[in-house]
């Protein structure tokens, strides 16, 4: 408090000291007689957020008038006058003219730019709002809204809270934004986002005339297409729309936040906040591949979450099935059954969407859903209808005729579509159902009556599969009864025989390698037994795994599973060699990787300074490919439970290599969505769901590499993370920074110097996003890869999965004794739990 005074006193001070010097008045006016700001000279807001006076861009010589944030020194500018005739010396005069015109001259006299006002002035009076906005008022006019002129309606690349984008009815008055040519060239350049009042409005954004993209219209809450106008406590989004205006604005609700909306030079209408901390722009809401403008052609939704992202709506079929399958999907679908018109049609409801295209639409906001709908059958080209308001359940009429064009699928918003269809197409069962089903399963709204379903379902295969195996095992039990009685033990020979394609080793050659096991050998312990290293007999080094004797499976099925495993191949996992089984004893060779594992170069300070940020986004990167493998592009489907840094071993050229992957399946685990009773894992690693109820998928993996990313960005491991400020485990630490725009403050020392913003910011973004609470909010890795692989735009991360880490231990240690194990020793953890 004291020194958010001491700082406006200095401000003000510095203002005075300032404006009595330059302008000799005692306000931040300039009045017309004989005041003018000559190239060289600035003037600064009352409040001293802004600046205003001629400036070059980096890297050119030419010279604007222009106003900029005083202290922010990348990107400053928000606005620009002489955009299109920049003066070529610093010669420049910004004048008042008595009728009230600002007017900017040259060296010669020669006026280059001009405002221009309808009205007649009386003593007017030029000021620099502490909003940004400058005003030409006159001198007995307080009344904001009688303005002469002001800068704000004349937006330039930027909106400012405060500022209008969209249209005077009355006046045909247009607030629209054009690009800046480049980044330092402020004449306008090809990209324009402004409203079209057709139909619903909406805003587009353009290349030339191309539109480029499209906001959808406005639901109440946010643009349709724009989820990431959610409410939130930093800004306040609103549109306005009346007979006499229809225009988009937002509001900081905390005086403190630096925060602009720019089209940049290369077509992205992006979010910017200032992070003051890291001195830099903060992107919000970027812009991915289904924001292009009808990419997926008519009646198909784009999904960025899946593969391929375009998707025919239900009831129809890609119109060129074969350019659809090269993913040339402009060609858009057709319905399988034409419509029947009136009675004979049905609507279905598609949610969770970004509405089409509303050019060619009829609303009234008056009627409601009911009326909305019989309005739509009694004419036979309606081809769809929603609400125009989704708030309190909706309110309003909006119509579609003829095509619908460029939705999109989103998981996070509450908008539905009904979409018409001959009503036998609802009545059949759909033979595109699949596809469809997947995208349904991300709208909100029947999600929970689904997933009681499927685990209804999953329980009773669960079921059917445990009385199978139990009576399978009693069968097999009875035959090995009886070929001992029979035979006798069959000799080790003919067992190998059988199994030539199961590299397997003898137990003799594995003890020589160790050194008969030794304690010196030993490289550490994971939740399925300790790793040894060795050295066999023909020179190739080794790494044991001794598997802890609770399998569960019986010897075909672990000679099966370690079969399969062996020929899982990627260059980012570690590569099974094969297995040695011995009675009860079983173990898993591996090739040896001589660099360590991950957790030693990242959280000892002498071997982290090896780890620069390219080598760390090369790691991400690595490990994100091989997990992927492991879950979708091997045959087998493979969760690996216990993805953490100390699994992760780096070879000589520090590539990643995933280890201890698809041990799970030896233990005789089914890989689905399950429900285990050997919960394996580490504190700081399992997923919530995993943790307490043992619930684990392939996104309880993508929970642990989130928490991966984030300790590779910070150095730090979140089991055992303490801040002096909070008791926010890493992950609850990282998204507090995040969503105060300070990410950036993440990053480890050894780092400092060698990171990129960009990379830095995706990773802790994406990483946020794996660690959410909910295993249906988190990406799958697929999801993932793409993220890395673009600049488009992410979701929003919801809090994540232990925000606080200390509930980990309240809630579902049930023994303490596990705790103490896990602190001292940092290995996994193996819990078991009857159910
Ligand atoms: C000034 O306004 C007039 C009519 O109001 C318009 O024709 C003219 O183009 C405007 N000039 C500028 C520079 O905006
Ligand atoms: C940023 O922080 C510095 C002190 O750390 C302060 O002087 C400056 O006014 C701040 N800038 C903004 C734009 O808040
Ligand atoms: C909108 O609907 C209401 C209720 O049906 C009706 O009274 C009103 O006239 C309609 N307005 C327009 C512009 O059609
Ligand atoms: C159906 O709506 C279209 C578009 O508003 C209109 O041109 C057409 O006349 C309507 N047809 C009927 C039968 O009302």
């Amino acid at each position: 408090m004291l020194m958010a005074n001491l700082l406006t006193l200095l401000i003000w001070c510095s203002y005075v000291v300032y404006i009595s010097r330059v302008l000799s008045t005692a306000a931040d006016i300039l009045t017309t007689a004989n005041r003018s700001i000559r190239d060289g000279e600035t003037v600064v807001s009352a409040g001293g957020n802004f600046e205003m006076g001629f400036f070059s861009p980096v890297d050119s010589k030419k010279r604007y008038f222009g106003i900029w944030y005083k202290r922010i020194p990348i990107d400053p500018f928000v606005w620009v006058a002489n955009r299109d005739t920049p003066l070529t010396d610093s010669s420049g005069v910004l004048k008042v003219t008595d009728h009230g015109i600002l007017v900017i001259s040259n060296r010669t006299n020669h006026i280059i730019w001009s405002s221009n006002i309808s009205r007649s002035a009386h003593d007017p009076v030029v000021q620099l709002l502490d909003s940004g906005n400058l005003v030409v008022r006159n001198r007995n006019e307080g009344n904001p809204e009688d303005n002469l002129w002001q800068s704000f309606d004349y937006p330039c690349h930027a909106i400012l809270p405060g500022m209008k984008l969209g249209r005077n009815i009355i006046t045909g008055h247009d607030w629209y934004l054009t690009s800046w040519k480049s980044s330092d060239d402020p004449s306008p350049g090809d990209y324009t986002y402004r409203f079209d009042p057709n139909g619903f409005p909406q805003e587009f954004l353009r290349s030339n005339s191309v539109v480029q993209f499209r906001s959808g219209p406005w639901n109440g809450v946010r643009f349709s297409g724009f989820p990431q106008q959610k409410p939130n406590p930093l800004i306040k989004y609103g549109f306005v729309f009346n007979k006499n205006e229809m225009y988009y604005f937002c509001e900081t609700l905390d005086n403190s936040i630096v925060s602009k909306v720019v089209l940049t030079p290369n077509g992205m209408i992006q979010r910017f906040i200032w992070a003051n901390l890291t001195g830099s722009w903060n992107a919000y809401g970027n812009m991915d591949s289904c924001d292009r403008y009808g990419l997926c052609g008519a009646y198909a939704t784009c999904d960025i979450n899946n593969l391929p992202v375009c998707v025919c709506l239900r009831g129809f079929v890609p119109k060129y099935p074969k350019h659809w399958k090269r993913t040339d999907w402009s060609g858009g679908c057709v319905r399988r059954r034409p419509l029947g018109c009136e009675n004979r049609d049905e609507f279905f409801k598609h949610s969770g969407v970004k509405v089409p295209d509303t050019r060619g639409s009829w609303f009234n906001e008056s009627m409601n859903l009911e009326e909305c709908r019989s309005l739509c059958l009694k004419n036979c080209s309606c081809t769809a209808y929603t609400n125009t308001d989704i708030r309190g359940g909706g309110r309003g009429c909006l119509l579609w005729f003829g095509d619908l064009i460029d939705m999109r699928q989103f998981t996070e918003t509450e908008q539905d579509v009904y979409i018409r269809v001959v009503a036998s197409e609802l009545e059949s069962p759909d033979p595109a159902k699949k596809t469809e089903i997947k995208a349904k399963a991300r709208s909100n709204v029947k999600k929970r009556t689904r997933v009681v379903v499927i685990t209804f379902l999953l329980i009773t295969a669960t079921l059917l599969l445990g009385i199978a195996l139990i009576l399978y095992k009693k069968r097999r039990k009875k035959q090995i009864r009886r070929e001992n009685l029979g035979h006798g033990p069959r000799s080790n020979n003919e067992s190998r025989k059988e199994d030539l394609e199961l590299p397997s080793f003898e137990l003799a050659a594995l003890a020589a390698a160790t050194n008969n096991f030794s304690v010196d050998n030993k490289l550490g312990e994971g939740g399925f037994g300790p790793v040894y290293k060795g050295m066999l007999k023909v020179g190739q080094q080794i790494a044991v795994k001794r598997l802890s004797r609770n399998s569960r499976q019986g010897l075909p099925e672990f000679k099966n599973e370690v079969k399969y495993i062996a020929r899982l191949q990627h260059r980012n996992l570690v590569k099974l060699l094969g297995c040695c089984i011995h009675k009860e004893e079983r173990m898993l060779v591996y090739e040896y990787m001589p660099n360590k594992s991950l957790d030693y170069f990242l959280f000892d300070e002498g071997p982290s300074v090896l780890l620069n940020w390219p080598k760390r986004f090369h790691i991400i990167n690595g490990i994100a490919r091989g997990l992927l493998y492991l879950h979708q592009d091997s045959r087998l489907r493979i969760i690996h439970r216990d993805l953490k840094a100390d699994n992760v071993l780096l070879d000589y050229e520090l590539n990643p290599k995933i280890s201890d992957f698809g041990i799970a399946r030896c233990f005789g685990e089914t890989e689905s969505t399950a429900s285990t009773n050997i919960v394996v894992g580490t504190y700081g690693y399992m997923s919530p769901e995993y943790a307490s109820e043992g619930l684990y998928s392939v996104k309880s993996d993508v929970y642990s590499f989130g928490v991966l990313v984030l300790e590779i960005v910070s150095g730090k491991r979140n089991r055992g993370f303490r801040h002096p400020d909070h008791c926010h485990s890493l992950l609850g630490h990282a998204w507090t920074l995040y969503m105060e725009g300070r990410s950036l403050e993440l990053i480890d020392v050894p780092v400092k110097d060698s990171y990129n913003t960009i990379e830095v910011l995706r990773s802790v973004h994406i990483s946020l996003l794996c660690v959410q609470h909910c295993p249906e909010d988190r990406p799958s890795m697929s999801s993932v890869i793409l993220m890395f692989g673009s600049d488009g735009a992410l979701p929003h991360p919801k809090q994540p999965g232990f925000f606080a880490e200390r509930n980990i231990y309240e809630t579902n240690t049930s023994s303490s004794k596990h705790e103490q194990r896990s602190t001292i020793n940092e290995f996994s953890i193996t819990l078991l739990e009857a159910r």
